[in-house]
């Protein structure tokens, strides 16, 4: 503090009467402003060009997290889709589901009731894997099929709809290779 030479400048006549110093700024404080000029100039170097960052990426970035993190319905039917498979354990799973949630309209023997029976050749929307799969997960709620996508899991309703499929195809004679058959759903 030694270069302080408290000289009054003489200006409180303009300045109600508030007077100012001319002592310099202390070493400590204009060594932190030379220093964050410096680091303002680092880091914006670092950033933009060595990093490459900047707010579009990172926005991209974060709507890519957010879309794996909460995939649309459509992007989770097709990801459970690709898993689909009629296994001893999925129908196993799948029964405990059906008798919890589908005897009420669907029968415990499937052969229907308030909703249509699963052990006939019809379907009213569709009989290949991915349609039912599709059926059970949007339902059709004008007629009384409850969406179960808001409900179940896509694990649980590839499941329930392995239990349906297996069901269907030990009624029927239809294979399961056939329900299952990639192409195009049939409805
Ligand atoms: C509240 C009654 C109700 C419940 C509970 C219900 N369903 Fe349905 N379901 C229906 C009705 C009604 C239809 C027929 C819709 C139509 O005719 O368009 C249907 C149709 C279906 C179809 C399509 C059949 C076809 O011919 O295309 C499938 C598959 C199905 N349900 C599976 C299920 C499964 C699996 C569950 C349990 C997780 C379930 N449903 C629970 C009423 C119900």
């Amino acid at each position: 503090m030694s270069k302080e030479t408290n000289r009054v400048l003489g200006h409180a006549d303009e300045s109600d009467g508030i007077e100012e110093y001319d002592n310099p700024l202390p070493d400590w404080w204009l060594g932190l402003f030379w220093f964050t000029i410096i680091w303002a100039f680092g880091y914006g170097i670092h950033y933009h060009f060595i990093a490459n960052r900047s707010q579009e990426s990172e926005l991209a970035a974060e709507m890519a997290a957010a879309d794996a993190r909460w995939p649309t319905q459509a992007e989770a039917m097709a990801a459970a889709l690709s898993e689909f498979a009629v296994t001893a354990e999925a129908v196993t799973a799948g029964e405990a589901i059906f008798t919890q949630y589908c005897v009420a309209c669907h029968s415990a023997d499937l052969s229907g009731g308030i909703g249509p029976s699963f052990l006939d050749e019809e379907w009213v929307h569709g009989g290949q894997a991915a349609d039912i799969l599709r059926t059970i997960t949007e339902g059709v709620p004008d007629k009384g099929m409850v969406p179960w996508g808001g409900i179940l899991s896509p694990e649980q309703i590839n499941q329930v709809g392995a239990y349906v499929m297996s069901k269907h195809s030990e009624a029927t004679g239809r294979s399961i290779e056939d329900i299952v058959a990639a192409g195009a759903p049939s409805a």
